[in-house]
């Protein structure tokens, strides 16, 4: 069974205004348990506002959400339930941070679940382990690390409630490369680790081709396509009449493949281009 799900989902902003913009058109998305899904389109695609809607923080204009089988709208439920199956990082979550001590932000969420002493403590250690963050950390202000470490201790407050459902808009934007690639990999981390369900948007089609099992495009509010990253980079033209591109690598193998060098198979990442390269030679 899919654990996030949408039906029609569609949400207008300044409904009724001469403001009034579609952002997210009649969208239908179903995501298996355990799928890590990136989420990829053009600014303004909808990518932002449709997350929104998928732990209700945003309630939709029409169309239906169901986290788990269950639909979120429906009567009796709690949304405040849904926020803790369904946690929702923020694009530079670092601004959010307020607490004086790295333990209390990363704490406040699991509190706010009504945990134990012992189990929210518990839960900050694990978290702070997975993105990274030292013990001593801990108790220091978030005030005097770096921006990168405060994305850290921003990712771990949510990852603290243990969500079934991990989204986060846009993780690693402004990062080095270096921070990007430690912080995907916690997110991975933490995916295996709870089995949990990680969405992700990212505009770097590089890490979305190393990082995950399936790709969302977002195209003027509505789904382009839901497929695997072999598939949907398989679509070059086409993304590229959107305005997004595949990976890089991608393009130097196509180059490659339209000169006339035999290189077979949907190549979208180094690693793989490298083995790719090196069998054409070996046969040569
Ligand atoms: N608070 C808002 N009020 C009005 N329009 C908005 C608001 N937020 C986003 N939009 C518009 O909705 C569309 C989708 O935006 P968004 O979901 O942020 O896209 P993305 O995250 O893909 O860049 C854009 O046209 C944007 O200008
Ligand atoms: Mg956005």
């Amino acid at each position: 069974m899919s654990i996030v799900q949408t039906e029609n989902l569609t949400y207008t902003y300044s409904l009724g205004t001469p403001f009034e913009k579609t952002a997210v058109k009649d969208v239908n998305i179903a995501i298996d348990e355990g799928e890590l899904c990136g989420i990829i389109g053009h600014t303004g695609s909808g990518k932002s506002t449709l997350i929104q809607h998928l732990n209700g923080l945003v309630k939709p204009t029409s169309g239906s959400v169901f986290i788990d089988g269950q639909n979120i709208w429906d009567k009796g439920v709690k949304i405040r339930d849904i926020r803790f199956k369904v946690g929702l990082v923020f694009q530079y979550p670092e601004y959010q941070i307020f607490e004086d001590t790295v333990f209390k932000d990363i704490a406040f969420g699991p509190k706010n679940m009504g945990l134990s002493e012992d189990e929210v403590s518990r839960r900050v250690k694990d978290s702070a382990e997975i993105v990274g963050l030292r013990p001593e950390t801990l108790g220091k202000s978030p005030f005097e690390l770096s921006g990168g470490q405060k994305r850290r201790v921003a990712i771990a407050g949510v990852m603290a409630m243990e969500p079934k459902v991990l989204i986060l808009d846009e993780p690693v934007a402004g990062l080095d490369p270096k921070g990007r690639e430690k912080i995907l990999a916690q997110i991975k981390r933490y995916r295996d680790e709870k089995n949990a369900t990680v969405l992700l948007i990212s505009h770097s089609m590089e890490d979305v081709a190393r990082f995950t099992t399936k790709i969302l495009v977002m195209e003027n509010g509505g789904v382009f396509c839901y497929d695997t990253p072999p598939k949907v980079f398989g679509r070059a033209a086409e993304l590229a009449s959107m305005g997004l591109s595949v990976p890089q690598i991608t393009r130097v193998i196509n180059r490659l493949k339209s000169a006339g060098i035999d290189i077979p198979g949907d190549i979208y990442t180094v690693e793989y281009a490298v083995k790719k390269i090196n069998e054409y030679l070996a046969r040569k």
